[in-house]
């Protein structure tokens, strides 16, 4: 089983993955949490590259590592997590690259998707779960966890555009869902985070099987 996690900035993906990866090992199941960009070695040194906000970083050059990210884990981490019969929990996939590089830079969708199915080798999750909020709401959280952070991170890119790029990401996100209703699954993410949590247990039992409390 393979489930991905998707979302614009602060839609509070990683607080609701630390409270369902927490419930997965009480559980007993056997799961790997992973996330893009960054889930392998190379990845993670990558990472740092792509989203540091005082790099000038051309959108091919960004797009390729992005690419570059995801081809390593799938290869590395993901494929062989599936093989052994592991839950595969990503943080960010293949429909990041659509959302941010296709609908948020305007780069062509149809050369996302080859590039997308020549890096994963056509490997898709069962599940996609989107978390959905209003882009004000989400850069409003980003802006106030920077504060607390003050000046301890520089992984601040995407943060920084302008708004309409944040709105083309989120419009380009709800298409998605729109176009694969059998493998999305919406979430309302500007509600307090025990219901968020409440709503992925729901899906979790609904589309996997899966019980948590
Ligand atoms: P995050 O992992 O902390 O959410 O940050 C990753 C950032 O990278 C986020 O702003 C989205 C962006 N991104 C892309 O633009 N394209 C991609 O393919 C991926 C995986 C991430």
């Amino acid at each position: 089983m393979f489930i991905s996690f998707e979302g614009i900035e602060g839609s509070g993906k990683s607080t609701t993955l630390n409270s369902l990866c927490a419930a997965l090992a009480d559980e007993g199941i056997s799961f790997v949490r992973t996330n893009e960009p960054g889930g392998s070695a190379i990845g993670r040194a990558l990472r740092p590259l792509l989203l540091d906000r005082d790099q000038q970083l051309a959108q091919l050059a960004e797009l390729f590592g992005f690419l570059a990210d995801r081809a390593q884990h799938v290869s590395a981490v993901i494929r062989p997590a599936l093989e052994i019969g592991d839950v595969v929990i990503s943080d960010r996939y293949a429909d990041s690259t659509i959302a941010y590089q296709g609908y948020g830079w305007g780069m062509d969708i149809n050369m996302l998707n080859w590039l997308n199915q020549t890096v994963t080798g056509g490997l898709a999750p069962d599940l996609t779960i989107l978390f959905d909020l209003e882009v004000e709401d989400g850069l409003r959280r980003v802006f106030s966890r920077n504060a607390d952070r003050a000046g301890q991170t520089t992984e601040e890119r995407f943060e920084a555009e302008p708004i309409d790029f944040h709105r083309r990401v989120r419009e380009g996100y709800l298409k998605l869902a729109e176009m694969h209703p059998q493998r999305f699954r919406l979430v309302d993410a500007s509600l307090p985070q025990e219901m968020v949590y409440g709503q992925i247990t729901d899906i979790l039992a609904e589309r996997c099987s899966i019980y948590l409390s």
